[in-house]
Formats: C-alpha cells, structure tokens, sequence
C-alpha cells in the first residue's frame, strides 16, 4: 500500500505504525502493528484513541492483511474480532461495515486497500467540513471550554471539536481554550494540552470539576465536545463527563456544541439508552499510571465504578456541528435529524 502519513498513524515499508497516545506527551514513540491481536491490545490500552482513529486503524490494518495473504475468512473474523475491540464509539462499526463490502469484491485485495485509503481521505475532508460550519458558530474574543482530546491525534485531519478550535484561532476568534484534564485517563491534560501547544492555541488546564466555578464567573462562552456515537434522536455519548458539563453549561446558558463526522451517527440506535457503555479497569481510578509512572492512592479493594463514557440528552445540546452543516434542536425536535445527515 502507499506510504500515509497522520499525526498518529502511519504507513510506511508496508506496515502500520501507530503513535503511542498513552506515552504522549512525555515521548512521542511510533509502534509498528502487525497483528489483529496487537491492535486490540493498543486499542484496549488507549494507544489508539478517538472514535475516527479507532476505525480507520482497524480499517488500515485490514487492507495491509489482506496484502499479506490472508484468506477472506481469516479476514472476516479479523472483522469480528476488531468489531469488538471497542463498544461504544461506531465510527468502527460504520468502517467495518465499508471494509466488509471491500472484502466481498471479487478482487478484494485491492478494494480493501483502496477503500481503507478513501476512509482516510474522507476522514481529513470531514474534518475540515466540520471546522468551516463550526467556526461560523464562535464568537470573536470567545473563550471556549473542551473535553477529553478530539484532535489530529483523535483522526486523520485537523479533529472535530478541536478542529472548530483550530479554525477558529486562525480566524482570530479564540482568546483562550479552558482544557478540562478529563479524568480518569487524562486526555485532556495530557493530549490536547499537548496538541494545543504545538498548534499555538492559547489555553490553561482545569481539573474537571473547576469547570462549574469559570462558568459561574463568566469565563466560558461556550463548550465544545466530541462524539463517540450519535443516537437517532440526537442523544450523544462522548467521554465521562460530558454530560455534567452540557448540565452545567443548560444551568448558566452557555451555549454546548457537539463536533462530529456523520460517520459518528449510528441510525440504527434509537436513543442514548440503547448505546452500549464501556466499563473500564478498577485501576484507572484508584491511581494513575502512565510514561510519568504510577501511584495507587484508593485502598487496594476499594470497589470501582468506571465507564468510560456518559450520554448527553439531546434536550441539552445547542447544535450538532458536522461535516455537512448544524443542526439545530428545533430540527432535531421536529425529528429531521436522520434525513439531515444523509
Ligand atoms: O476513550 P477515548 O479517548 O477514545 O474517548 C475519546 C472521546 O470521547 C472523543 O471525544 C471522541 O472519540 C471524539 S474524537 C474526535
């Protein structure tokens, strides 16, 4: 396959290299992935990360099996297996879905690789269709609050809410990004801040529950999240704590803007209620560890409760930025959301 470079995943020599999102930003280190099981581990410990960048790994190591020879049933349950990785985020369903047609033409070594390179493509171009709308949406001087990390390293492109960001600074519009650290796994103080840095967004890092006090002072404008899946009826999960950030930002209205590609919208979900939840590792709560080390602070069998995402109710949701437009809660009210994203 052709070399491709994002700023977390590569193609090159014929083999997948993922950055390694839970050494950032102590060291940037390129892990080459060979195997379905390799990938599972990488996406299972966050080293791969962000709904778009969940799938179209998947989606990459597929074509390049393929190109070594694999059979189509080994293929197919490579499928099944990658399909499983990651429950709630169905931006790797939807890419799944695309490689599985791939994989049922008749020359399906290169229908993978082409329709694993077209998935990138559409990704980085979604990402900049997401950016124009959102940007028309702030305000200059705007002092925007984001949530967990859904950037370059989240995608192929510029990301989603933090391409809206990103375009927003560029047109002069960003005073400053409020980071929330986003516990437990810190994607927000490790990553965006990072990624912030190095885009030369003006930004400070909060600890998740200082958000309530800066909106309460008046210092956020408005808050913008991503999306791990969008339900018919415009019910959003995105990371823990978004959902008390959208109550947050109803009760001291301020506007709350969901990011995110129409690969993000599952159609066959009714609401936020039939969206599948991970449950993650004690571990990730009664410490930390990482590249910077580890610290246990809890009791060793402190009982844990860990999902890894909350539902934000569509009642509590300003616009649903993606890449072909906003849409607003009267259209989703008025049940148009489905038809709107096609
Ligand atoms: O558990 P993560 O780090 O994969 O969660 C990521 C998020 O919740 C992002 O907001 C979402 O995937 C959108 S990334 C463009």
């Amino acid at each position: 396959m052709q070399m491709l470079n994002t700023t977390s995943l590569n193609l090159k020599e014929n083999r997948l290299w993922i950055l390694d999102q839970q050494a950032l930003p102590q060291e940037k280190c390129w892990l080459p992935c060979d195997s379905v099981d390799e990938l599972v581990g990488h996406i299972r410990a966050l080293r791969v990360r962000g709904a778009p960048l969940i799938g179209l790994s998947a989606s990459l190591l597929l074509a390049l099996l393929a190109e070594r020879g694999l059979s189509p049933a080994e293929l197919e349950q490579a499928l099944l297996t990658l399909r499983a990785s990651r429950p709630t985020a169905v931006n790797l369903m939807n890419n799944l879905d695309r490689m599985k047609q791939a994989l049922a033409q008749p020359d399906w070594v290169t229908a993978m690789a082409t329709e694993a390179l077209r998935l990138v493509e559409e990704d980085r171009a979604l990402c900049d269709r997401i950016a124009d709308h959102g940007a028309e949406r702030v305000l200059p001087g705007s002092r925007l609050l984001t949530h967990c990390n859904t950037g370059g390293l989240a995608t192929a492109g510029i990301g989603t809410a933090i391409g809206v960001l990103l375009r927003a600074h560029q047109q002069g519009k960003v005073t400053q990004v409020w980071v929330d650290e986003t516990r437990p796994l810190l994607q927000g103080g490790r990553l965006t801040a990072w990624e912030l840095g190095e885009l030369g967004i003006p930004y400070q890092l909060i600890c998740d529950s200082m958000a309530a006090s800066l909106m309460a002072a008046g210092k956020v404008d408005a808050v913008w999240v991503g999306a791990d899946r969008i339900a018919a009826n415009g019910d959003v999960a995105n990371k823990i704590g978004t959902y008390s950030l959208a109550v947050l930002a109803h009760y001291h209205r301020i506007p709350f803007y969901v990011a995110a590609p129409h690969t993000t919208h599952d159609q066959h979900c009714p609401n936020g209620a039939a969206i599948p939840i991970e449950q993650r590792a004690v571990a990730e709560v009664t410490g930390v560890a990482g590249s910077f080390g580890s610290c246990q602070w809890a009791p060793i069998d402190a009982p844990v409760y860990n999902p890894a995402f909350d539902v934000t109710p569509a009642a509590l949701i300003s616009g649903w930025v993606l890449d072909c437009g906003v849409i607003s809660p009267q259209q989703v009210a008025d049940g148009i959301f489905q038809q709107a994203l096609r």
